[in-house]
């Protein structure tokens, strides 16, 4: 005893290299950036990064991930134009509408994280019916709509203020994010190298990947690389 750091808890093992990962995050970017290549519109940018989304979904089992979160609709994205805004939520009603089916399918559970209450009504049923028919998938989706990351840790403070106990551990508890897996890696795409205010708490020990891929080129096989990538690190936790 006392002899040299001692290391120990859950992450003590996982020194060797960051193993499997559990729970992968990404900030989806590059849209607008790939319809522009193109002549095409943003809108066609952002219906390919829908599909993207789709062949990750179909990819959760296969690649034995137990999470994935997806930065789909930040609490600054009202910022952008009337239209823009109107193609998004558009966006999410067809996906959720003809996914649902694949997410069953795929064993895959959704989970919705961010202040998404706020959104259009019928979106807001629309993912009520969604969550409640996938409860039972062993995979979860985690789509952030609505997300702002300080917002959430300002809510979960809040929540933990009321229950009278303000320590990490307790506003950790109250994040949206509480019932899901550590974060182990945060991806961002397009080249940005930034959080965006995505995941601020979570990422805290996270790994992070910043690929240059365009959002709508992203394949699975980028993810599979990711996770390899990931196996391979060394994490260390604050230790030596
Ligand atoms: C960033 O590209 C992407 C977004 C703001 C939204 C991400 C949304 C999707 C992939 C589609 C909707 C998702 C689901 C789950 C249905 P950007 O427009 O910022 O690209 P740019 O930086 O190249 O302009």
């Amino acid at each position: 005893m006392g002899e040299g750091p001692v290391q120990t808890g859950e992450h003590a093992d996982a020194r060797i290299g960051g193993g499997h990962a559990r729970h992968v995050a990404i900030i989806m970017d590059g849209n607008g950036r790939w319809a522009k290549k193109r002549g095409m519109p943003r809108a066609v940018g952002h219906q390919r990064g829908v599909e993207a989304v789709r062949r990750l979904v179909r990819g959760l089992k296969p690649m034995g991930l137990e999470c994935l979160t997806l930065y789909a609709f930040s609490s600054e994205n009202w910022k952008r134009s009337e239209d823009e805004v109107d193609d998004l939520m558009n966006l999410m009603r067809k996906f959720i509408k003809s996914d649902l089916p694949d997410f069953v399918a795929n064993d895959v559970k959704l989970k919705i994280i961010g202040d998404w209450q706020g959104l259009a009504p019928d979106i807001v049923a629309m993912l009520e019916d969604a969550l409640a028919q996938t409860a039972n998938g062993s995979r979860t989706l985690a789509v952030a709509l609505n997300y702002g990351g300080q917002n959430e840790i300002a809510r979960a403070a809040a929540k933990a203020a009321v229950l009278g106990e303000v320590t990490a551990n307790a506003i950790e508890a109250q994040l949206d994010t509480a019932d899901l897996p550590p974060l182990d890696l945060l991806i961002r795409t397009s080249g940005e190298i930034r959080l965006s205010n995505f995941l601020l708490w979570q990422a805290a020990y996270a790994e992070m990947l910043f690929v240059d891929t365009l959002w709508p080129d992203f394949k699975p096989e980028h993810l599979t690389e990711a996770l390899d990538d990931f196996a391979r690190r060394e994490r260390r936790y604050g230790g030596r």
